[in-house]
């Protein structure tokens, strides 16, 4: 794939600037058999931005992060955090759903490398943006993006790590050193044997973001 980069105004000042330039991005194939981009929303001076894996079904249909169950799971767990939901902001690590038919059901498939490496560079313009104190880094393909390959969920969560100095490739990110924690996806709670403990360790990691953020 090309990469997102030709698509990113370089004049962008604000996230409606960049969502309209998203909507026309061909950086990888995935915009070919996808609804539409599915770019971040929330308040343009979040202080605490969240980034997932990508948009699922319903987001692709109507075009908004986060609005099918997964997102649901999610706004219960802001909530049990005790976080303010006027202060987010919340993104994708690739903007197109991926899938595969299976008759007339479109399943899910994880983005691939390459998918992650093409979309970064509108995950870095909104960080260019928003400047957030703190990055929530929703399960393992948000860390790759943000964090790189070698990252694992099971290792690094629940816990405040310096970022961008933690990441592969510091320098691509246009923010000075803010804090950042891992924890698993939403989706991931809704899919665990013991869904009760998955929940509870999801909102236990967010309220170390709570507790940290000013
Ligand atoms: N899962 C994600 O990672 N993002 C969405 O927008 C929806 C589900
Ligand atoms: Fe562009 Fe990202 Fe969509 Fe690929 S997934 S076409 S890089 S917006």
């Amino acid at each position: 794939p090309v990469g997102a980069q030709e698509w990113v105004p370089p004049q962008a000042t604000s996230i409606d600037d960049l969502k309209s330039a998203a909507a026309g991005c061909e950086g990888c194939e995935l915009h070919a058999d996808a609804t539409q981009t599915v770019f971040g929303r929330g308040a343009p001076h979040a202080k605490i931005v969240f980034v997932g894996e990508q948009p699922g079904d319903v987001e692709d249909q109507h075009g908004l992060p986060f609005i099918g169950p997964a997102g649901r799971l999610l706004r219960e767990a802001v909530d049990d955090a005790g976080l303010d939901p006027t202060e987010l902001y919340i993104t994708n690590a690739v903007k197109h759903f991926r899938f595969e038919l299976r008759g007339e059901r479109r399943i899910h498939q994880t983005p691939g490398p390459a998918h992650i490496a093409a979309c970064r560079p509108w995950v870095v313009a909104e960080f260019a943006l928003l400047k957030p104190q703190m990055v929530v880094v929703l399960g393992a393909t948000a860390g790759k993006a943000l964090i790189g390959p070698s990252f694992r969920v099971t290792q690094q969560r629940g816990r405040l790590m310096p970022w961008p100095a933690s990441a592969q490739h510091p320098e691509d990110f246009p923010v000075a050193e803010i804090q950042a924690l891992a924890t698993i996806h939403p989706s991931a709670v809704l899919r665990a044997d013991d869904r009760d403990t998955a929940y509870r360790g999801l909102v236990d990691d967010l309220k170390v973001v709570a507790a940290n953020v000013r």
